[in-house]
């Protein structure tokens, strides 16, 4: 088949339209991956894809909606006919809903599960039946620091807990076929996710955090990329915080 000539690892990057992923894809391009960009949002998409000049060739845009199997499905089928079976699946797409539980709607609590959580079960079950043919394949999946709990956020807590408990399980079904399965849980990292935190909250969250500033996109892009190696066979089931070390700190500082 003419795919089996495609000489570049072959990595899809969930939520990739801005912020985290959009950081997370542009590092693997930089580092010789041909990327698939999935994101609903078609025109950060675009953006994404004319930034890049002359690497746009080993871009993929996928508009697709990754709470909805049949949208995963078709974007999955269209990234390994264009290239091969992925090598890695990053699960970044997220979002916030915050409210405290008497005021937070059913609507709210579901939207919030269904994007951090059970996008990653669609998404990985879409590629792991290649990843398994292949004999390998890497899944990164962002939780956040909030796992740890967090006010106003029952729904995104319980999300990103969620994830972590889901990445342990695919360690252990899958590692027999060469998959290994970690989390990367991020903390304050500066993107439009905590545009509706004003500046007080920023600075108070900054407070809180020994390294003293906010994260970037690359920082957590730099551990996607130790979990996406080849030589990374040995690492699975983890969650490694990135977060300037704020889950060492006390909440109360
Ligand atoms: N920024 C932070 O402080 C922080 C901290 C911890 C964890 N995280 C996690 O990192 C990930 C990325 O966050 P970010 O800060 O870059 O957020 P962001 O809002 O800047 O970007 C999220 C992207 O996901 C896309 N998206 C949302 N719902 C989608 C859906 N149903 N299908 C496809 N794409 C969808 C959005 O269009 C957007 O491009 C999220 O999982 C978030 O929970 C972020």
């Amino acid at each position: 088949m003419e795919h089996h000539t495609f000489n570049k690892r072959v990595a899809i990057v969930t939520g990739a339209g801005q912020g985290i992923g959009l950081g997370i894809a542009m590092n693997l391009l930089n580092s010789g991956y041909a990327v698939a960009l999935f994101d609903l949002n078609r025109e950060a998409l675009d953006a994404a894809i004319s930034a890049a000049g002359s690497q746009a060739e080993y871009l993929m845009a996928c508009t697709v909606d990754v709470t909805q199997s049949a949208q995963v499905r078709d974007a999955i089928a269209q990234v390994s006919a264009r290239w091969k079976t992925p090598d890695v699946l990053v699960n970044n797409a997220g979002l916030t809903r915050d409210k405290r539980i008497p005021k937070m709607s059913e609507e709210e609590w579901d939207l919030v599960l269904d994007v951090n959580l059970k996008s990653q079960f669609l998404c990985v079950r879409e590629v792991v039946q290649g990843m398994i043919e292949q004999g390998h394949g890497r899944i990164i999946n962002i939780s956040s620091r909030a796992w740890l709990g967090g006010f106003g956020q029952a729904n995104y807590s319980a999300a990103k807990g969620g994830v972590i408990s889901l990445t342990r399980t695919l360690a252990i079904e899958l590692a027999k076929h060469g998959i290994t399965a970690n989390a990367i849980a991020p903390g304050a990292i500066d993107t439009p996710i905590l545009a509706p935190l004003s500046t007080e909250q920023i600075d108070r969250i900054k407070s809180t955090i020994p390294v003293g500033r906010l994260g970037r996109p690359q920082d957590i892009a730099y551990a996607v990329k130790m979990f996406a190696s080849p030589e990374s066979s040995y690492m699975t089931g983890q969650t490694i915080y990135v977060c300037g070390g704020r889950s060492l700190s006390s909440p109360s500082v």
